[in-house]
């Protein structure tokens, strides 16, 4: 049976086939057929052209990817950060995937084709109707021939693109036709980012499923300008594909929701003062981290931390005490409450409405308040209680027993417990050494874990969650 090559057709023939093509979301060879299909049932519909035959076409199609060679199609938009994109080339390759790049025009006037065809030893696409990719469905083979599609940079323009459902270009037709998951790494202006437009278009990408990482706070290319916009950096992103392309696990707490909180809060003395503590929050985000890699639902409500939000967790920034308990309240039901945050226990009662004033009176006095206890709330909750429900407690001495006393306390089923004591180096630091208490009626078990990352100790105690579930299912 003979084949056709559609680049050996007339020019005219072929802006037709590529106009309707693009209008009915085909590919030209697809819009052949339904064309050849119309014309043998009688309802013609193509202009009188004639169309030549000829020889099977020129490229042989990429094979589907196979679950041990990993494939990434790249989609760099149209920003300053593009140039972070040719070195996430070499970071996925460093990691062993392959990348295919695509190129918006406005991408090419920060990076050029040649360029990230260098790197990814590949060849570039940058046109719709690309005569040398087109005739076999070049964006559809782009969007469902790889394992995974980056966007990098994600720029505002493209995001609202997605959320919408355009494709008036390649890049844009590409992610509608993905059946692949889809990562984006926005990077715009602040304002941009902050912009009530993009707010919309973000939510409305998570909800269709697309995962994104950053944007990171910092200096914009602008001058003077800084705030919330940056892209991640290469190997962020590389990280976050590793992780998405990974076979996958086994997800014990799907369809489970699980709260967290995490940090440190800062309470106000007036305002440009705080009272603050040395929490990283790093072990809390590694527990958002193990519990969304197991199924779970996250919600991660943080107080101020120099952390990234977590691919596909839900994130919600508080600063003090009372906003963080209010949130927590918000976020429930949940059937599992993990509370790591070094909530502070005061704040101050008569905070300054204007910035203290040194005075020959000497020091202001403070006045301070106990905060409410989040923990504890929440424990002695009768409707919404989580049915687990589980605590911190960072001690400085006599460990076992001051946690046994805080699980009856504050009325949780379970207590991590951690040497805080300045020579361990928890606070802020990488690594920890807890001991699990765990309530059973009157009884408590203690388990007592080997120094972990904070890491380990989040997937050991996931771990753990996974199993009471089961147990209690
Ligand atoms: O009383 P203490 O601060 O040692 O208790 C630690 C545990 O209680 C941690 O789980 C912490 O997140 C939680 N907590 C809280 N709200 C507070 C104080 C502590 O949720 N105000």
């Amino acid at each position: 049976m003979a084949s056709l090559t559609i680049r050996k057709l007339d020019e005219h023939v072929k802006t037709y086939l590529r106009l309707r093509s693009a209008t009915n979301g085909r590919s030209v060879e697809e819009e052949v057929r339904v064309i050849l299909g119309e014309l043998i049932q009688g309802r013609p519909e193509l202009p009188g052209a004639s169309i030549s035959s000829a020889e099977a076409p020129a490229q042989a199609p990429r094979p589907v990817s196979t679950s041990s060679a990993r494939n990434v199609t790249l989609i760099i938009g149209g920003g300053i950060a593009a140039f972070k994109s040719l070195e996430l080339i070499r970071r996925l390759k460093e990691r062993h995937i392959d990348v295919r790049c695509v190129l918006t025009k406005a991408a090419q006037q920060f990076v050029t084709p040649l360029s990230a065809s260098a790197l990814s030893h590949e060849r570039v696409y940058t046109d719709l109707f690309d005569p040398g990719s087109e005739f076999d469905a070049g964006h559809i083979r782009l969007a469902r021939e790889c394992d995974l599609i980056i966007v990098a940079p994600a720029t505002a323009d493209l995001m609202a693109k997605m959320a919408q459902g355009h494709a008036d270009d390649l890049a844009s037709a590409i992610l509608l036709a993905a059946d692949r998951p889809i990562l984006l790494a926005p990077a715009m202006n602040p304002l941009m980012w902050n912009n009530a437009a993009t707010r919309r278009n973000v939510l409305q990408l998570r909800r269709d499923g697309v995962q994104m990482i950053g944007p990171n706070a910092g200096e914009m290319a602008e001058s003077n300008e800084a705030g919330v916009g940056r892209m991640s950096e290469a190997v962020e992103i590389a990280a976050a594909a590793v992780d998405i392309l990974r076979p996958p696990q086994p997800r014990p707490l799907a369809g489970k929701r699980v709260l967290i909180t995490a940090g440190p809060t800062h309470e106000p003395i007036d305002p440009v003062r705080y009272i603050a503590n040395r929490s990283s929050g790093k072990q809390g985000f590694a527990i958002a981290v193990a519990a969304q890699a197991a199924g779970a639902d996250v919600t991660l409500v943080s107080g101020p931390v120099d952390l990234h939000d977590p691919a596909g967790v839900t994130v919600i920034r508080v600063e003090s005490a009372r906003d963080m308990l209010h949130r927590v309240q918000a976020a429930l039901p949940a059937d599992i409450a993990i509370f790591a945050a070094a909530v502070a226990d005061w704040r101050v009662a008569n905070e300054g409405e204007q910035k203290l004033k040194k005075t020959s009176a000497g020091m202001p006095p403070l006045q301070l308040v106990e905060n409410p206890d989040i923990l504890a709330t929440i424990s002695k909750l009768t409707d919404k209680r989580p049915p687990l429900v589980i605590g911190f407690a960072a001690e400085t001495e006599h460990l076992i027993d001051n946690a046994k006393a805080k699980i009856a306390r504050k009325g949780c089923d379970w207590i991590v417990a951690n040497d805080v004591s300045p020579a361990t180096g928890v606070m802020g630091g990488d690594r920890n050494t807890v001991h699990l208490l765990t309530r059973d009626g009157d009884d408590i078990g203690v388990e007592s874990w080997p120094v972990m990352t904070k890491e380990q100790v989040a997937t050991e105690l996931v771990a753990k969650i996974a199993k009471s579930v089961e147990k209690n299912s």
